[in-house]
């Protein structure tokens, strides 16, 4: 290997560009050349290549978002398309990629590390957590402290009302946002994908809760099957008219801003063992941390998974909400 190329790809994650900068820093400490891609498998369409050195990454491993920006590419899923990314990188000499992103970013790089002679490594970076192959993912624990953030002040303001706020958090195909944040804000009921939503428990729960609450908060992640916070919202109005209820989505803020410091830490471990992995010969693969290791999982096996919801964590709601 001679000539990385690193991109990010789909929704960014606070992270990234730590991530960025580790995979760069090390590719240049085992003197190997970096080439920066931009927004992802449109760039390396479109041949937005360059090339960058550790200067081009330097004081970014505070910043959210990526400098390298993001896409999801349509282009990237035709046959035609895949050939021009390859075309473009034969043309700038890059004979390896690591990809930073989540679901999406390593079907792409599955389907292309299967298509091509050229090794791919995957980081995941994406604020929902939903992979295979490590405990956390880049972004989600800065995201979730976001979310704290936010609940948390509307938690003073609905208890100054007594209110009861839906709130609605990111995840179209995984509650584990909601799961963990709902616990930490002490919400009253968690509406996840992963689960039916029984709307009966849940207005029997907003009912027999402790009489004295002055205010109730109930989580619901994005991709909830009842049709979402304003959806659930409609319902408990038309159930509960006495009650003053209030919606409340907070949407992109939770992608953004400086990554924690665990973030950090993780996109710097992964980085370095991406840039290590693929020179040890790992391919189609993605770099994640389980049970504080370094662990290399196949694409195919790190997405597109169901992942089991800790039944303990929706108890730990029932018990300590009441
Ligand atoms: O996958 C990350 C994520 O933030 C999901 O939680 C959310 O459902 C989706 O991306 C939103 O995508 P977009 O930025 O395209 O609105």
């Amino acid at each position: 290997i001679k000539n990385v190329g690193v991109y990010t790809s789909g929704g960014d994650s606070p992270g990234m560009n730590a991530a960025i900068r580790a995979v760069v820093r090390t590719a240049l400490y085992h003197n190997l050349e970096v080439t920066g891609i931009r927004r992802g498998y449109e760039g390396m369409i479109t041949g937005d290549l360059f090339p960058m050195d550790r200067k081009s990454v330097a004081n970014i491993i505070q910043r959210g978002g990526t400098i390298l920006k993001t896409a999801r590419s349509e282009q990237f899923k035709t046959a035609e398309g895949r050939k021009m990314a390859y075309d473009n990188l034969k043309k700038h000499k890059i004979d390896a990629l690591v990809g930073i992103g989540g679901d999406g970013t390593f079907t792409g790089a599955k389907v292309f590390g299967k298509e091509y002679d050229i090794p791919v490594v995957g980081l995941p970076g994406t604020i929902d957590n939903d992979l295979i192959g490590t405990d956390f993912t880049i972004g989600y624990d800065t995201a979730i402290n976001t979310v704290i953030d936010a609940v948390d002040k509307i938690r003073d303001t609905a208890e100054s009302h007594d209110r009861l706020f839906i709130v609605e958090v990111m995840g179209r195909d995984s509650g584990l946002i909601a799961l963990r944040t709902g616990i930490a804000v002490g919400a009253e009921a968690i509406l996840i994908p992963e689960t039916k939503t029984d709307l009966n428990a849940l207005y029997h729960k907003l009912e027999q809760g402790r009489r004295d609450k002055s205010s109730k908060i109930v989580i619901v992640a994005e991709g909830e099957e009842a049709g979402g916070a304003f959806e659930i919202g409609r319902l408990i109005k038309d159930r509960f008219p006495n009650y003053d209820t209030r919606v409340s989505v907070l949407g992109h803020i939770q992608r953004g801003g400086r990554p924690s410091c665990q973030d950090r830490v993780l996109a710097s471990r992964v980085g370095v063992a991406a840039i290590e992995g693929l020179l040890e010969g790992h391919r189609n693969e993605m770099v994640g941390i389980i049970n504080g290791e370094v662990a290399f999982t196949p694409f195919e096996n790190a997405i597109k998974h169901f992942i089991e919801i800790n039944p303990n964590f929706l108890k730990i709601v029932d018990i300590l909400s009441l």
